[in-house]
């Protein structure tokens, strides 16, 4: 898919990956862009910049009906980037309640996948288009300090092909992301090396235009995958000392 005149609607877009892939794509000539957050008020800066590409959305894609409303007014939508994530950063044992590894179910997993469902006919009535699931690495192997984010981008992560193997038929493509530690609020808490935000939009929407299905963004995601094809346990292994505090 070419981006120069698309059609896309990112979701929680109003900071981190999700501001980067709104300015990706203004670089890489798109059409118009539905930024999309729970909060309208914190697109205003974005908005304002570019008034005639971008408009805004109010979308908490775990509220079924602004996930329905969001599909009929951006019914022209070829590009859905699912962006919008929760991390707790909490264990799953050494954690009192349930609550945070419902929230990142409930966002990661069936947050995305109501987006996919919502716009699955949206992108088959305009010919066809290009899903993009942004995961993580954690999708593949767990880390204990955020056990619950783990197991809930994992489910993402096997939503991703099913939902892949189910669009087949239909001219739309399924992407899925998965990086390592990225420079955002989200791994605020973490000390090693971060990529940038900019550097992992920009790879996933070269693989938007490659035609690519997986991407693993920044040297820490393509360590880590290289290593879980050749050790898979041995990697678990190394993750299983990051413990919670
Ligand atoms: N940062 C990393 O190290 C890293 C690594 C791998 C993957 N990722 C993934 O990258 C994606 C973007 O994360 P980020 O690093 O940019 O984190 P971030 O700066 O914390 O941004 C998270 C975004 O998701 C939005 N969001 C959360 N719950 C939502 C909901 N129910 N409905 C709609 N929007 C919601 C937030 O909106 P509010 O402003 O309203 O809270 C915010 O815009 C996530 O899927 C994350 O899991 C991040």
């Amino acid at each position: 898919m070419k981006l120069k005149g698309v059609v896309a609607l990112v979701t929680g877009s109003n900071r981190g990956i999700g501001m980067a892939f709104v300015k990706g794509l203004m670089a890489r000539g798109a059409k118009k862009i539905y930024v999309a957050a729970r909060d309208a008020s914190s697109l205003s800066a974005l908005v304002n910049a570019n008034p005639r590409v971008i408009q805004p959305l109010t979308l908490d894609i775990t509220d079924q009906t602004q996930v329905a409303n969001a599909a009929r007014e951006a019914g022209d939508v070829t590009l859905l980037i699912n962006n919008a994530g929760a991390n707790s950063n909490t264990a799953l044992i050494a954690i009192d309640g349930l609550d945070n590894a419902r929230t990142e179910m409930e966002t990661n997993y069936f947050g995305t996948l109501s987006m996919c469902r919502a716009f699955a006919p949206v992108l088959k009535n305009n010919g066809g288009g290009t899903v993009v699931n942004v995961l993580s690495i954690l999708s593949l192997v767990n880390l204990p300090a955020s056990g619950s984010y783990s197991v809930s981008k994992a489910a993402a992560y096997s939503m991703n092909q099913g939902v892949r193997a189910e669009l087949s038929s239909q001219k739309i493509k399924v992407i899925g992301v998965m990086p390592g530690a990225v420079d955002t609020d989200m791994a605020k808490g973490f000390e090693g090396p971060k990529e940038k935000p900019l550097d992992v939009a920009d790879a996933a929407l070269n693989a938007v235009e490659d035609d690519l299905e997986d991407v693993y963004p920044g040297e820490m995601a393509q360590a880590v995958s290289l290593g879980l094809a050749e050790d898979a346990k041995a990697v678990e292994k190394e993750f299983s000392a990051y413990i919670p505090a």
